[in-house]
C-alpha cells in the first residue's frame, strides 16, 4: 500500500477580487526545472500534478483496513484514498489549548509520520506495534531545566496576546521565577513532564469526539527515544508517546468491558 501526497499546480492564478489572470510562478518553475517546455502545453488551462511518495507498507492488513473502512466507506478497489488532514488539525488545536501550570506549556510536541524514524523508535518503545502501524505517532517532550528564559517568553506572549505592558505583569513573572527556580533541576523536570499528561488528556478527549483512538504510551525508554530524536540537544526529554488512528470496525478491544475500580473504592466522601 502506498501513501502519497498529491497537489495540482495550475498555470493560472485567477484573482476573483481583481479579475486578474496571472501566471503561477510555481508552475513555470516546475516546467523549467523539469525541462518540460517542449513536452507539454504550457498555455491555456494547463496544470501539473506533483505527486510525492510518502510511505509504503506490505502485509499490513490492519493499516490497509483502517484506510478502507475509515476513509473509503469500505470500498476496497486499490483506489486512491485521501486522509482527513483537518482531523489532525483539530487534535493539534486541542493539544494547543490544553491547560498547564501557570499556563506555561513547558513542552514541545512532535507529530511523526516519517516511516524511517518510526521504525527506529519501535525497539525503543518495547517493540510495540502501534509505533509503526498507527496513523501518527505523537511524542510529548518536556522542557528540561525549565527556567527564566521560558518564563520571559510566556510573559511576552501574554502581553502581546492581551495587549498589555510587560511591566504590568512583572510581578507575576517574578513570582513564577521565584517558585520555579526554588525547585531542584530534577523536581523541575518532573513538574514539566507532568504537564504533558494534561495535553495528552485533552488530545484523548478531542480524539474521542472524532472517533479517533489514542494509545497513550509510557512503555518506552526515554533515554533511547531522546537519543534517536536528538532531544537532549534541544533541551527536551521524551515524557509521553501517543499513537493515533481511526478505529477499525473489527478491533475487538473496543467491545471489552472497561475495568475500573468501583466508585465505593475510588471516592472518599468527607
Ligand atoms: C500514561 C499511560 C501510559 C500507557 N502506556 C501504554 C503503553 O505503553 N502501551 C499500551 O499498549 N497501552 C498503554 N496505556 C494504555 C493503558 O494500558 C490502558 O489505558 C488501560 O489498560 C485501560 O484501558 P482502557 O482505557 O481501554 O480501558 C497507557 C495508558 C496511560 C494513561
Amino acid at each position: 500500500m502506498y501513501l502519497r501526497a498529491s497537489e495540482y499546480v495550475y498555470r493560472h492564478n485567477f484573482n476573483r477580487q481583481t479579475d486578474e489572470d496571472t501566471i503561477n510562478p510555481l508552475f513555470n518553475e516546475i516546467v523549467s526545472s523539469l525541462e518540460l517546455e517542449d513536452v507539454i502545453d504550457t498555455t491555456g488551462f494547463a496544470g501539473i500534478t506533483v505527486d510525492v511518495p510518502m510511505g509504503y507498507w506490505r502485509k499490513s492488513n490492519m493499516i490497509h483496513h483502517w484506510f478502507v473502512n475509515n476513509l473509503a466507506d469500505g470500498v476496497d478497489e486499490c483506489q486512491p484514498i485521501t486522509v482527513r488532514r483537518e482531523d489532525l488539525e483539530t487534535l493539534k488545536e486541542a493539544i494547543q489549548l490544553s491547560t498547564s501550570s501557570y499556563g506555561l506549556q513547558p513542552y514541545k510536541i512532535f507529530i511523526i509520520e516519517n516511516a524511517e524514524l518510526r521504525a527506529k523508535l519501535q525497539p525503543a518503545a518495547w517493540g510495540q506495534s502501534q509505533i509503526v502501524d498507527a496513523s501518527h505517532v505523537i511524542v510529548f517532550a518536556n522542557i528540561v531545566n525549565f527556567g527564566d528564559q521560558e518564563i520571559d517568553s510566556y510573559i511576552n506572549n501574554l502581553a502581546e496576546t492581551r495587549g498589555i505592558e510587560i511591566e504590568s505583569v512583572k510581578g507575576y513573572a517574578d513570582f513564577m521565577k521565584m517558585k520555579i527556580n526554588a525547585l531542584s533541576v530534577e523536581k523541575r523536570d518532573v513538574w514539566t513532564s507532568k504537564q504533558t499528561y494534561l495535553a495528552l488528556a485533552n488530545l484523548m478527549n478531542a480524539a474521542a469526539e472524532l472517533k479517533i483512538d489514542v494509545t497513550p504510551m509510557e512503555g518506552f525508554e526515554p533515554e533511547a527515544v531522546n537519543e534517536i530524536m536528538g532531544l537532549k540537544e534541544l533541551g527536551l526529554n521524551a515524557s509521553l508517546i501517543a499513537t493515533i488512528g481511526y478505529r477499525h470496525n473489527e478491533d475487538l478491544t473496543q467491545h471489552y468491558a472497561k475495568v475500573r475500580k468501583p466508585k465505593s473504592e475510588l471516592f472518599i466522601n468527607l
